[in-house]
């Protein structure tokens, strides 16, 4: 009879990281982390989601869901980066939880984490393809709207008549190739791209918000939280619009924004001094990220207005609000859209390798075949694994709408977070005697308030999330009942 609450001993763990001669080779420091955590981070979340939250969810006040947001990213951080000190393996979230709290739940969060890191790439990929056309447009080109969209959306002319649907999003497919392979050709390499790429981002957020804040119009930001309502949404989706319900869905939407310094904790096996470095990554682009969030947030609602939102500048929201609004800055929506697409190579490059390491631990430990943790005998990555996930990724990236990938992947993170609150203070009760390098502040306290703010957020993602959270999570039941605990290695040893 398999023992479902098994649990990885942490010095069998330990022992596994160590044998680098086999394993996946030590070569990031701590500003390799930061730089691959704001590289995961800054992306469509800010660049497309914050205006689909502005539209769908919350109007200006989706500056207050970003809060909302950060303060559940916070102490999640904080329980990510005890764990990612104390157990510092590839794997992130699915490694500790196999430490802590047993087979199953480490299975269920591994499969969980495929929505985040998986789905993640796929809708930034979809985010990529809106910018390609915005710039294509500076040179008399565009891309034809079946070919850039899902068969589930739907084009409409300015009277708002459907004139047209999508077939397939080829950009978004292109990219994720791209992506890809410059993955199988290994980290290093990626994390030298990433890291020029990381500061091109950031420069653009600041010259954003730096020349974005003189062209705020008030009346933008008014009423700043709009009366309780509902919004139906160009595909006939209706969202809670306004109050509280509408900031915390809002803050369920950009909370996308935030995914990403966890994706750090993946890589530790591949950081030079992970015990130190990991907290210093996972916190340190975190606090980055919020306060330039919050900022961004505040002056593209006051840049632009609702309907803007819904409307025209529904797709590449940044770069219309600067087209529109702001007369003279025509170079810096070139500028953004250029970096904003460098940009998003960046976070999908991070998403498409924290699922390759968390699939690459599963594999080891025989819960998925393994062909997941087969490593390229020159560049040592799991290459067989990036090319099945590109197959997996690239199909929802060409298929399904961005708005459904981006609002799988926030819940699916969700989950994972509250996942780790409860584990860090699951194991500081069972084991206290671990030695840990960083801890948690005032636990339970942070845990709990941890799960407290990562579950409102997921009830303000509404039942169709919640339905799609549950199918996927069934699918992965039957799939550890049929296959994972008859090959788990702790399950049947030799
Ligand atoms: N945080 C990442 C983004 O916004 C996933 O694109």
């Amino acid at each position: 009879m398999a023992n479902l609450r098994i649990r990885k001993p942490i010095d069998k763990l330990m022992a596994e990281a160590d044998d680098s001669e086999k394993g996946l080779k030590r070569t990031l420091t701590a500003g390799n982390l930061i730089a691959l955590g704001i590289g995961a981070i800054i992306g469509a979340g800010l660049f497309v989601r914050t205006a689909a939250a502005a539209a769908n969810n919350a109007g200006p006040s989706v500056t207050l869901g970003f809060i909302v947001a950060a303060i559940g990213c916070a102490f999640a951080g904080l329980c990510y980066a005890e764990f990612a000190s104390m157990i510092p393996i590839a794997g992130s979230a699915y490694t500790y939880s196999y430490a802590t709290m047993g087979e199953l739940v480490a299975w269920i969060i591994g499969w969980d984490l495929v929505l985040e890191y998986a789905l993640g790439a796929a809708t930034v990929g979809i985010a990529w393809s809106e910018y390609l056309n915005k710039l294509l447009d500076n040179f008399g080109w565009h891309i034809p709207f079946q070919w850039c969209h899902s068969p589930f959306e739907k084009m409409t002319d300015a009277a708002g008549t459907v004139c047209g649907t999508g077939i397939m999003n080829i950009p978004a497919l292109f990219i994720i190739l791209l992506l890809s392979l410059l993955l199988i050709r290994g980290t290093k390499e990626s994390a030298f791209v990433n890291g020029v790429i990381v500061i091109t981002k950031v420069s653009i957020v600041i010259l954003f918000i730096g020349f974005g804040w003189s062209f705020m119009n008030p009346v933008n930001h008014t009423p700043f939280i709009p009366e309780a309502t509902t919004y139906s949404d160009s595909q006939g989706v209706t969202h809670n619009y306004g109050g509280i319900m509408g900031i915390l869905g809002a803050a369920g939407v950009v909370f996308f924004a935030f995914i990403g310094f966890d994706a750090v904790s993946t890589a530790a096996q591949e950081a030079k001094n992970p015990k130190k470095d990991m907290p210093m990554g996972i916190l340190g682009s975190l606090a980055i990220c919020t306060v330039l969030y919050i900022l961004f947030a505040y002056v593209l609602t006051g840049v632009a207005n609702v309907e803007d939102f819904r409307h025209a500048g529904r797709e590449a929201s940044v770069t219309y609000a600067i087209n529109q609004y702001m007369t003279g800055y025509g170079w810096l929506a070139k500028l953004v859209t250029i970096a904003i697409l460098a940009g998003f190579s960046s976070v999908i490059l991070v998403m498409l390798m924290g699922q390759s390491r968390v699939f690459y631990s599963m594999s080891k430990d025989g819960l998925v075949p393994k062909i997941f943790s087969d490593l390229h005998p020159s560049y040592r990555t799991p290459y067989k694994s990036n090319i099945l996930f590109f197959v997996f990724v690239g199909l929802f990236a060409a298929f399904v709408p961005g708005d459904i990938v981006g609002d799988m992947t926030s819940i699916g993170t969700l989950f994972a977070f509250i996942l780790v609150c409860a584990g860090v203070w699951i194991l500081r009760v069972k084991s206290p005697d671990i030695k840990r390098e960083f801890k948690t502040p005032l636990v339970p306290l942070v845990p709990i308030l941890g799960i407290i703010v990562c579950g409102a957020m997921i009830f303000g993602l509404g039942w169709p999330n919640w339905a799609r959270l549950g199918i996927w999570m069934i699918v992965g039941f039957v799939i550890y009942f049929t296959y994972g605990i008859k090959h788990s290695k702790l399950n049947n040893p030799k």
